[in-house]
């Protein structure tokens, strides 16, 4: 309440003092703006209905079901699916959803909105049979008001047609249908605008730091209010407050804000911090703004409207053309992955935990940046990569207006990249995780003059909301014939692939920033191994001619030597990144494989090879090179699994940091000695096979590091369950993901177990999907088993409200079943 003492004389403040003390009792500050889950208790059905938004339709023989929902990921696979193999094979069609709730007559006097985070796509919203409108983006955000059409003290009716049926519209999967959350937002007539405060820090030191926050308030004029005073108080981690301002401002008497203006009045306002706390990729620490706002009369304070709170980030970064990347003042090197939005047998329907999972694994591995390939992502992702440190780059674009996709968004690019755009940005900006905009991917006119306008004109967009990140495009062809590059519009040139150019990049851009917006495309197939390992096998060798060198079985070696004709193995890119100081950082393809776009194979194959981890979330073995450069832990890691043909010529690859040297010795007897020199990334033997024991050790100075070991496994014997979490909430969303491991009766990993396991659960829980990974299966991941792949496979457990003990049991014929408990909370 400081604002009092410096604003109004002392009678009224003592006066107001007890008002406001009054109205914090009797409302609260929480209850002036309400945001609610809106995801429970809709009707769905697939499939077009006439009149499907009419009030009076009787919705009652629908499915019951609550958000996020991706119908597609409950169909069956098929290479005739509409989307292709290259969109996940999975059909697409059109879907209803219909959702029947009360309004409060309470809230007559109030605003009501309903907030889509993403429904893919080309949705059309009604509210009681009124039409609020129609969204083609499948990945944007989107806010309607509902007020003027509801019945306040009655029952209304919302229904939401989602068309995904003309298709492919897309080069990976996409998913179908309201997968991302739904929100019902109240607020008071005098509020904060949707995404209306934008906070920046444009200057930060050791002792202080500012603060910019800009409002945006919208008071309807039919409140019969004069003034309108705003007040925001900055909270560290701990939730001390440790600065605050009020402020009144604009155009209204003693110079508040005028009300009598239907249209947004933006305040801004500067707090200083005293010896901020930096957010960081190690420590990403974050502060919260709590913006309220008072509705105030000529001469006492009258109310609180509303209260708004933004967390954010205090940190500069820097991009330089000679140096690359550093953050706080520190130089570093963006070490990030691309994904793109699914979450493997869940579909595209978001789930917090399921993303937190992700990111986890890849914080593991020493991962501290992500690109959003190749479109906004959901709001949760952007709140996790804020909490855990990651460094995002945050895309717009798959294509302007010449397609890659029959129907995908070069159709809409027109009438709605300045909507989509503008959203995206005022969406997003206030993460202090997001360092850089991208506005496109591998854009076709990046060749052709229409770039000239359009780079700037998107550059413009961007820059008129947001002028403290650079912005890139991810150009597959960086050539000096680069229309987008050339229009200077760009302030990152963005690299996909061509790391055999890097060196030159100054000679072909002097003076320029450099980021390696995509790498890579490594490909492998977790736990599948063909020799001879130290050859590259470039497949396919040309993008536009059929593959046929391939695995009968459509598998593809996990030693880092297969790659497509445009990418890189995951060494080569990383070898010439770490030469280079000017080289910023790198987003390799992909951090996880994903649905659709299954290179190097077509059809029967479904889901990508591209991954470092799996579909199910089990990494590959390349996973722990990266670990053993990005991370200080120790790292000894040796391939392949130790079950082949006795005389059989064997690879044996390590991994390794923190040591000098690995000796390999194969039932007790050393294979030798060996070090990496120059710039080796891992050490080979080449071994006859004969079954027994592999054992590494990892020496420093003389001295054990590590020691590793690898058995030739026997028959199967046993399934063991590992649960990533044991305990849970019971919320209805909470996740425990159940590793299935097959086993030998010494309790080694069976290599190439394919056992068919069979899941039970009791309890308050379901299970959400089931997985093992293999790009190749035609499965459902909606059932309740699941065969074994290369010895693993993944049940995804999903809480329900209740909170208890859940039993989950897998069987599988021939074995003993396993059992794992776990507690609902
Ligand atoms: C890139 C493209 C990605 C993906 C990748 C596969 O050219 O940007 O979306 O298709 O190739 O290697």
């Amino acid at each position: 309440m400081s604002f009092l003492k410096t604003y109004l004389p002392k009678a009224s403040r003592l006066f107001c003092a007890a008002v406001l003390l009054l109205l914090f009792a009797v409302n609260g500050f929480g209850q002036n703006r309400t945001v609610a889950d809106f995801d429970k208790g809709w009707h769905f059905h697939l499939g077009n209905v006439d009149n499907g938004e009419k009030t009076s339709l009787n919705d009652a023989g629908w499915r019951s079901l609550n958000l996020p929902h991706d119908w597609s990921i409950e169909g069956k696979f098929s290479k005739d699916n509409p989307a292709t193999p290259e969109g996940g094979a999975l059909p697409g069609g059109i879907g209803w959803y219909r959702k029947t709730f009360t309004v409060p007559a309470a809230s007559k006097n109030k605003l009501v909105y309903i907030d889509f985070d993403g429904v893919y796509q080309k949705s059309d919203v009604w509210i009681n049979g009124h039409h609020l409108g129609f969204r083609p983006n499948g990945y944007i955000s989107f806010r309607y008001e509902l007020t003027p059409y509801l019945n306040f003290g009655g029952t209304n009716t919302i229904a939401v047609k989602v068309d995904n049926s003309v298709q492919p519209n897309s080069r990976w999967y996409s998913g179908s249908g309201i997968y991302r959350n739904v929100w019902l937002v109240t607020t008071n007539k005098a509020a904060i605008d949707h995404w209306g405060t934008y906070i920046t820090t444009p200057e930060v030191s050791k002792s202080s730091a500012t603060v910019s926050i800009t409002t945006k308030v919208t008071a309807a004029k039919s409140i019969g209010q004069n003034w309108v005073g705003i007040e925001t108080t900055i909270y560290d981690a701990a939730g001390l407050a440790v600065g605050n301002l009020y402020t009144h401002r604009g155009t209204g008497k003693d110079g508040n804000i005028d009300l009598s203006a239907e249209v947004p009045a933006t305040i801004n306002q500067t707090i200083a911090i005293k010896t901020p706390k930096l957010w960081s990729t190690d420590s990403p620490y974050l502060y919260k703004a709590v913006t309220k706002i008072y509705l105030l009369g000529y001469d006492a304070f009258k109310d609180l409207a509303d209260v708004n709170t933004t967390k954010f980030g205090i940190r500069y970064f820097n991009f330089f053309a000679d140096k690359g990347f550093s953050l706080n003042g520190k130089p570093m090197k963006i070490l990030g992955v691309c994904n793109h939005h699914d979450l493997g047998s869940l579909g595209a329907a978001i789930n917090t935990r399921a993303l937190e999972r992700q990111l986890q694994i890849l914080k593991a591995m020493g991962c501290n940046g992500i690109r959003t390939s190749h479109n906004p992502p959901a709001p949760e992702l952007l709140d996790l990569c804020d909490k855990m440190g990651f460094i995002v780059m945050d895309e717009a674009f798959d294509c302007w207006e010449w397609k890659k996709a029959e129907y995908d968004y070069h159709l809409y690019f027109k009438e709605w990249h300045k909507r989509d755009l503008e959203d995206q940005i005022l969406r997003d900006r206030n993460h202090p995780s997001v360092m850089i905009w991208s506005v496109g991917n591998e854009i076709p006119q990046q060749s052709d003059t229409s770039a000239l306008r359009l780079a700037p004109e998107l550059a413009g967009i961007v820059h008129s909301l947001d002028t403290t990140r650079p912005i890139t495009t991810a150009n597959d062809n960086p050539g000096k014939n680069n229309k987008i590059i050339q229009s200077g519009a760009i302030d990152l040139v963005g690299y996909n692939y061509h790391e055999f150019d890097y060196a030159g990049f100054h000679d072909r851009y002097p003076g320029k920033k450099f980021i390696a917006t995509e790498t890579t495309s490594g490909l492998e197939t977790r736990g599948h191994y063909d020799m001879p390992s130290d050859s590259v096998r470039v497949w396919p060798a040309r993008w536009d001619k059929p593959f046929t060198d391939g695995n009968p079985d459509n598998t593809v070696s996990a030693y880092d030597n297969v790659r497509p004709a445009w990418g890189s193995t995951h060494e080569a890119t990383w070898k010439v990144m770490k030469k280079y100081d000017f080289l910023s950082g790198m987003f390799i393809w992909t951090g996880f494989d994903y649905l659709g776009e299954p290179t190097p194979y077509k059809w029967p194959s479904r889901s990508s090879f591209f991954g470092i981890v799996d579909l199910a979330g089990f990494p590959k073995d390349v996973y722990y090179m990266y670990q053993s450069e990005w991370t200080d832990k120790a790292v000894l890691h040796i391939f392949p699994h130790w079950n082949w043909q006795p005389g059989k010529m064997v690879d044996v690859w390590a991994y390794y940091n923190h040591a000098d040297e690995v000796e390999l010795f194969l039932n007790g007897k050393s294979l030798g000695v060996k070090k990496k020199t120059g710039d080796d990334l891992h050490i080979m033997w080449r071994v006859k096979y004969e079954p027994g024991t592999l054992k590494a050790v990892s020496r420093k100075d003389g001295k054990v590091v590590l020691t590793r070991e690898i058995h030739t496994a026997g028959k199967p014997a046993k399934i063991e369950l590992i649960a990533d979490r044991k305990n849970i909430k019971a919320d209805g969303k909470d996740l425990s993901f159940i590793t299935v491991k097959i086993l030998d009766k010494d309790g080694n990993l069976v290599p190439d177990a394919d056992n068919l396991v069979n899941f039970k659960i009791d309890g308050g829980a379901f299970i959400a999907s089931v997985d093992n990974g293999d790009e190749n299966s035609h499965d459902s991941f909606k059932v309740n088993y699941r065969k074994a792949f290369n010895g693993l496979a993944l049940a995804i457990v999903q809480a329900k409200e209740k909170a208890g003990s859940v039993t989950f049991i897998a069987t599988s014929k021939g074995l003993p079943s396993a059992k794992i408990t776990l507690q609902l909370k």
